[in-house]
C-alpha cells in the first residue's frame, strides 16, 4: 500500500489513551463498585483534559501530575467515592498504566526499519518514565518529549513544534499518532501526517485539520510504512 506515511522519518506517539490505557488504573483498583467504574474513568479523563485546556487559556500552568490529581478529586466527589486511601491508590496506579497489547510489537517493528520513534505528551517526564518502564518499551523509544519543556498543554502549536525542533525533520516528514481526536486533528492542522487511532469509534471532529489515516488500533501501522 502506498501512503504519504511511507516518506515519514519519525513516528511520534501520544501517550495516554494511545500507548497507555488510562482506564487501567481504575480497572486495577479493587475497592470501586462495578457500577461506578466507567463513570469514574470518564469523569476523571474528561476533567483532566478540560483542566489542561482551561489552564492553557488562563495562562496558569501546573504540571500534568497536578492536573491529574485535581481531576481525580473532582471525579471521586462527583461519583460519591471520595476517600484518602483510594485517591492515593489511584494516583499510584496511574503511574503504572498498562500499555495496549499491540504496542510493544508495533514499536519493535518500527525500530527494525530504523524509523525514529518518540512520545510527545502532556505527561511529566517522571510520569512518562514510570509508564514506559512499567511496560518495558524503553529501548523502543528514541525520544520522550514532555510539554514540561514549553509550559503549555496540547493542542498549543508550541507543543507540536517541540517535536520538530528536537527531532530535526520537517513537519510533513513526521507521522503523529493519537487516539484523541482533538489531538489528531490539531496535529494535522499543524502540518504533521497523522494517524488517528480511533479506538472507541468516535465521530469525526469538527475542527481544523484532517488525519491522513484512521485506524481502530495500531497493529496495522507497519504496512503503512511500506513504499
Ligand atoms: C497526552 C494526552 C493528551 O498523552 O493523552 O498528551
Amino acid at each position: 500500500m502506498t501512503t504519504p506515511l511511507a516518506a515519514c522519518k519519525a513516528f511520534i506517539f501520544d501517550a495516554y489513551g494511545t500507548l497507555f490505557d488510562f482506564g487501567s488504573a481504575v480497572a486495577r483498583c479493587a475497592d470501586i463498585p462495578d457500577n461506578k467504574r466507567n463513570e469514574l474513568i470518564t469523569i476523571w479523563r474528561d476533567k483532566q483534559l478540560q483542566y489542561t485546556w482551561l489552564r492553557s487559556l488562563q495562562k496558569n500552568y501546573v504540571n500534568f501530575e497536578q492536573v491529574t490529581a485535581d481531576a481525580l478529586d473532582f471525579a471521586l466527589e462527583a461519583t460519591g467515592l471520595t476517600d484518602t486511601a483510594r485517591r492515593q491508590n489511584l494516583l499510584d496506579l496511574y503511574q503504572t498504566l498498562s500499555a495496549y497489547p499491540e504496542i510493544p510489537g508495533t514499536l519493535a517493528a518500527l525500530k527494525t526499519k530504523n524509523i525514529t520513534t518518540a512520545i510527545l505528551s502532556n505527561g511529566t517526564p517522571a510520569m512518562l518514565k514510570a509508564a514506559i518502564d512499567h511496560s518495558g518499551i524503553g529501548l523502543l523509544i528514541d525520544h520522550v518529549l514532555s510539554v514540561e519543556n514549553v509550559g503549555i498543554f496540547k493542542p498549543a502549536p508550541e507543543v507540536y513544534q517541540l517535536a520538530v525542533d528536537t527531532i530535526g525533520v520537517r513537519r510533513d516528514q513526521i507521522c503523529f499518532i493519537s487516539s484523541n481526536g482533538w489531538d489528531a486533528y490539531s496535529a494535522a492542522a499543524f502540518g504533521f501526517q497523522v494517524i488517528w487511532c480511533n479506538r472507541s469509534g468516535q465521530p469525526a471532529e469538527r475542527l481544523p485539520g484532517s488525519p491522513t489515516i484512521i485506524m481502530k488500533n495500531l497493529s496495522d501501522i507497519l504496512a503503512l510504512t511500506e513504499p
